[in-house]
């Protein structure tokens, strides 16, 4: 393998990378603002200049393919003046307006001023030239022109990414300016990428603006519970809030991007429409339940039903639950209930699950772990999708006599379908888990608040097979529990076995199980 020499340290490359992306992949600072690993080379910045021994002038690093022998000094003395010289003339007719701007703290201009810069201007703030501030540019994007440092960024992300092609430079000189024309809106379905390659505050969020200074956020490694893509992503709270979501570089998944309806789906875990306690219906009204009262009464009614009518049981999965969750679930149906009515809800199947719904990375199939419940033997009736009036045939076909959901979809796609209805009716015991609070008319007797897959740990399998892990990013939100915790007291009441101490016991039980599990 070739090798080339970076600051007196020799590393092998693979034929065709720069000499930045040699130094980054070890680890060594190179100061740059055009460079992007997910976007095709520009090289128009200059910041990341470096000395190559035997070379006359400095090059640019970002766009210089790494030689054989080649010898490399990132900080030299003729460096350092000439990306000190590159900030300044970036500096010249910037508003300096980092206290009052939403990038601070993630600022590649602010960053690289504090550790290569440090001079002191040599321009009167009168002789600046002033260019547009704060344009809104659709729902996701508030740009401001005279912040930019014209890396090209964002022009290379709409025309090569999106193939939208909504950005480009206007004017010459220091008063070249970006933007879309005529204030065009920028609404396609990835535009909040934007704020996230803009190395400088001229493209922020119009969503997370001025809401929390970001060292104060707390960043939470985690995947994207809105498709069966499993985009890896950071989910940033604090006090219990959380505030964003932003994308995290996995080259096999999602590179360094993630869709705008995946970057909106943290509101859900703060919506005050959570459910907060366990419920149980009395004479048409819910009244709460400690969580262990719930836990006892609802054991005692399944143990009741089942001890002469186990096969009269149907048991509904979710694909939004994890991997830990949906093997707990058929635990406690398949091996211990012993119903042959389990079934996944909410979703058509693996043929939705790796259906895209672009080119880029949205699935058709809006839930994240149905390829767990399909490989663990959890698959959606004959036919399809479980629709109201599949299950209303399930029940009246097979005399059901106790129902468990673990989510609330069915019943309220069925509520006005008058078969399902009726169906539901012949049925003794309904038992629903929720993350939100159900309407007094929902035809079920116990309802257990759910907890979000921001609020505990576990695994995913996304459309491709690939198991990724959630983390805990969140505490649980009033008496809300986790599936799999719901279900271990469950399966303890019912059969006497253990309870797991940590979530991570069950993915080894899994393993052990499942073929597809075997090799993590
Ligand atoms: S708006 Fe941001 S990404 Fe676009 S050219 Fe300016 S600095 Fe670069
Ligand atoms: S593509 Fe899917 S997994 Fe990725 S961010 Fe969007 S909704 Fe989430
Ligand atoms: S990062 Fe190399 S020229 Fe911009």
């Amino acid at each position: 393998m070739p090798k080339i020499t970076i600051d007196g340290k020799e590393f092998e490359f693979e034929k065709g990378e720069s000499i930045l992306q040699v130094a980054e992949r070890n680890g060594i600072e190179i100061p740059h603002f055009c460079y992007h690993k997910d976007l095709p080379w520009a090289g128009n910045c200059r910041m990341c200049q470096v000395e190559v021994e035997k070379m006359p002038k400095l090059v640019i690093s970002c766009a210089t393919v790494a030689q054989d022998g080649m010898v490399v000094h990132t900080n030299s003395p003729r460096v350092r003046k000439a990306v000190r010289g590159v900030l300044e003339f970036l500096l010249l007719n910037h508003p300096i307006d980092c206290p009052i701007c939403d990038q601070a703290g993630e600022c590649y201009l602010q960053d690289y001023y504090m550790k290569y810069g440090l001079h002191d201007s040599r321009i009167d703030l009168s002789e600046k030239v002033r260019k547009r501030k704060a344009i809104r540019l659709g729902d996701m994007i508030v740009l401001d022109t005279e912040r930019c440092v014209l890396c090209s960024r964002c022009i290379r992300f709409c025309e090569h990414i999106t193939k939208t092609g909504e950005f480009g430079f206007s004017y010459r000189g220091n008063r070249t300016e970006i933007g879309t024309f005529y204030d065009a809106v920028v609404d396609n379905p990835y535009s909040g990428n934007l704020v996230d390659i803009c190395p400088v505050g001229a493209i922020t969020s119009r969503d997370f603006r001025f809401k929390c200074r970001v060292w104060f956020l707390e960043s939470t490694e985690t995947i994207c519970p809105s498709c069966s893509t499993g985009c890896n992503i950071f989910l940033d709270t604090k006090d219990g809030i959380a505030y964003r979501i932003r994308p995290r570089y996995n080259p096999d998944v999602n590179k360094s991007w993630i869709c705008n309806e995946g970057r909106l789906s943290y509101k859900l875990l703060n919506d005050e429409a959570r459910l907060l306690q366990h419920l149980e219906k009395e004479n048409g009204a819910y009244k709460s339940l400690s969580y262990e009262n719930a836990i006892e009464k609802t054991t005692e009614k399944i143990k009741r039903i089942v001890s002469s009518n186990n096969e009269k049981v149907l048991a509904i999965a979710s694909p939004d639950a994890t991997n830990e969750d949906i093997y707990l679930f058929k635990k406690v149906f398949s091996h211990y209930i012993r119903t042959p009515h389990i079934y996944l809800g909410e979703t058509s199947g693996k043929e939705d699950a790796e259906k895209r719904e672009d080119q880029i990375l949205r699935r058709i199939d809006k839930h994240p772990n149905t390829m767990g419940a399909i490989f663990m033997g959890i698959s959606t009736p004959p036919g399809g999708k479980l629709t109201p009036q599949k299950a209303a045939e399930i029940i009246k076909a097979n005399d059901i006599k106790m129902l468990y959901f673990m989510s609330p979809s069915l019943i309220k796609e069925g509520e006005n379908s008058e078969e399902f209805i009726n169906a539901l009716k012949g049925v003794e015991l309904i038992i629903i888990h929720s993350m939100f609070v159900v309407p007094s008319n929902f035809p079920v007797n116990y309802v257990f608040a759910s907890s979000s897959y921001a609020e505990v740990s576990g695994t995913f399998t996304n459309y491709a097979g690939k198991v990724q892990r959630i983390k805990k990013a969140l505490p649980n939100k009033g008496d809300a529990r986790g599936h799999y915790e719901i279900l271990q007291d469950i399966l303890f009441e019912i059969s006497g076995e253990k309870r797991y101490e940590k979530v991570e016991e069950i993915f080894e039980e899994i393993k052990r199980e499942y073929e597809q599990f075997s090799n993590l």
